[in-house]
């Protein structure tokens, strides 16, 4: 019983990341992984293709959806985008937190007063921090901050918490000095992760699922080691066995 209470959990702490603009292909990831994974997220690519219809279509299988279109623009704007995807049903949307607290602030009003309208719950609320695909030298080159990455990390994280969003977006390694600075209600939801038996790819600053799960992850985001893989239903059970033995 506990351990089903515990497989329940981490069933729900993983994420696929349905990365393809191919209807067809995105139909049948999610009618196979519905099985053993209900949280897929959509990006620009699913979200080309399936629009708004993602929300009703992704729910009725049985699946939560996150919204990854990591808005950034001014607050009048993003209050306004983040207001229409909480009306048509997104379960989680994220922001970036550099677009400032204004920005996030009016965002979770914004997302307040839709749910409260529509009578649904409100969406989970995230910031991304600094992208996992950087390392501290293209965060040098790119920002020419004085701060290291991972304080800016910190930084943003805090920011965020002070705009009223749930948690954030970062990197498992990250995750520490978030939660000594943010506590243990803060979400924590992190990409870069890479079972050691798949490629890296463009991501930088990964850890293992298990590694992500010792650390204290609230949700982990697995793409292309799932999608890609040639069994993604096996390559998903892969990673919850990974999880699990944490
Ligand atoms: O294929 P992979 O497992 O690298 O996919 C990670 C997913 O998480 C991608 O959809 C990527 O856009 C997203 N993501 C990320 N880093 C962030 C925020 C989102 O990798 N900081």
């Amino acid at each position: 019983m506990v351990q089903k209470e515990k497989v329940k959990k981490l069933k729900d702490k993983l994420i696929v990341a349905l990365d393809t603009d191919d209807g067809e292909d995105i139909d049948w990831l999610s009618g196979t992984l519905i099985e053993v994974v209900p949280w897929v997220k959509i990006g620009f690519q699913a979200f080309s293709t399936l629009g708004i219809e993602a929300f009703p279509w992704l729910s009725a299988r049985g699946h939560k959806v996150f919204l990854d279109l990591k808005f950034h623009d001014i607050p009048n704007t993003v209050a306004r985008d983040v207001g229409m995807m909480t009306k048509h049903g997104a379960n989680m949307i994220n922001m970036h937190a550099a677009g400032g607290l204004e920005m996030m602030q009016t965002a979770r009003n914004s997302a307040d007063d839709a749910a409260y309208k529509a009578d649904i719950p409100r969406p989970i609320l995230l910031g991304v921090t600094i992208l996992t695909s950087m390392d501290e030298t293209g965060f040098q080159q790119n920002f020419g901050s004085e701060r290291q990455l991972a304080e800016q990390v910190v930084y943003l994280a805090q920011l965020t918490q002070a705009a009223g969003l749930d948690g954030v977006v970062a990197s498992p390694l990250e995750i520490e000095p978030i939660r000594k600075a943010c506590g243990d209600n803060f979400l924590i939801v992190t990409p870069g992760i890479r079972p050691k038996w798949a490629e890296t790819g463009d991501q930088r600053r990964i850890t293992t699922p298990a590694e992500a799960i010792n650390r204290g992850a609230d949700y982990i985001v697995v793409g292309r080691p799932i999608i890609e893989a040639e069994d993604p239903l096996e390559a998903a059970e892969m990673i919850l066995d990974e999880m699990r033995e944490a």
